[in-house]
């Protein structure tokens, strides 16, 4: 029998590109999207199921989750992807801004994790990976609260993965560099006059550091090998080479020495050494319409 993984939020991008993958590789899939219209994204792969969810809804999670597991009979997997990017300077984001950065991509993956577990923890078995993202290891100006919000989905994975050992689950969380997705063109960026004393800031932060983006394919495939990785310990997995660099740079300058490297490289002076240690992806440009 195939086994089954869920995976949020596929309408585009590294969670599409997820589905592509799990399907090639002979799962079923229960692949989830947030509009009607999105209803028909997989159509044309065999065994991929797909459903509504907004995972903003917490009330929605347990009916889904049932669902989800109606589908093919259980669920082996689940992938939390859905999420969402909320840039712009602290001060200049609105408490709602803020608030709803969270809600996507903290307490609705929350919620989706906290219904599928009983039925991983019934059949003693299963893999839980979270998406977070390589702004989770150091605050990105401009990008804090996001950062903060995928800071939160790492220890949130460490200690889950603790709680769940005992229950033959595994934990993992991804943690991508950048990659080329529409996530660029639905930004939920700050507005007004707070954002004034910024501008200058952000001109020199994105004038710097020209946004690169690895294709959506190079996740799809960490997200695979940390689903059937047979090392049950194993929680962090990198992808993208600008993400992949960043456990060789932090082991060989220190947590000090890599924060004052990266603070030069944001300020647009990165030294040779962080050069050295951290490739540009070079894969292509974000192309913001993708
Ligand atoms: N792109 C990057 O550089 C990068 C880097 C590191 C980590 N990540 C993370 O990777 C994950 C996938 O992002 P992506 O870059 O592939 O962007 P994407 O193409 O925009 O995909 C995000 C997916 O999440 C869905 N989504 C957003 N809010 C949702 C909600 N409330 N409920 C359910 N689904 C929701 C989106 O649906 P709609 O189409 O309806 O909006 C879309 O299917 C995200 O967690 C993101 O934070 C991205």
């Amino acid at each position: 029998m195939s086994n089954t993984v869920v995976v949020t939020g596929t309408s585009t991008g590294m969670g599409k590109a997820t589905v592509a993958k799990f399907a090639a590789e002979g799962w079923n899939v229960v692949a989830t999207v947030r509009k009607d219209s999105d209803l028909q994204v997989h159509a044309d792969l065999p065994n991929v199921r797909t459903l509504l969810l907004d995972v903003d809804d917490e009330g929605a999670a347990e009916s889904f989750a049932r669902t989800a597991v109606e589908q093919f009979g259980r669920v082996d997997a689940l992938v939390n992807n859905a999420g969402s990017y909320q840039m712009g300077p602290v001060e200049a984001s609105s408490m709602e801004q803020i608030h709803q950065q969270f809600q996507t991509n903290v307490f609705g993956l929350i919620a989706v994790t906290r219904a599928v577990i009983p039925f991983l923890r019934e059949q003693r078995s299963g893999v839980i990976v979270n998406i977070a993202s390589l702004t989770a290891e150091q605050g990105y100006p401009y990008s804090a609260v996001y950062a903060a919000s995928k800071a939160a989905v790492v220890t949130l994975s460490e200690g889950l993965s603790l709680e769940l050992a005992q229950f033959g689950i595994s934990v993992r969380t991804v943690l991508p560099g950048q990659h080329a997705t529409r996530i660029f063109t639905k930004i939920d960026m700050a507005e007004g006059e707070a954002l004034d004393p910024y501008r200058a800031g952000i001109e020199e932060f994105f004038g710097n550091n020209a946004p690169t983006g690895s294709d959506p394919s190079v996740t799809a495939d960490v997200i695979h090998q940390a689903v059937v990785d047979a090392d049950p310990v194993k929680v962090h997995y990198y992808s993208a080479p600008d993400s992949t660099a960043i456990p060789r740079a932090k082991q060989i300058l220190g947590k000090e020495g890599y924060w004052r490297e990266f603070r030069e490289f944001v300020h647009g002076r990165p030294t040779p050494l962080w050069k050295t240690l951290t490739p540009s992806p070079g894969d292509k440009p974000v192309e913001w319409g993708l």
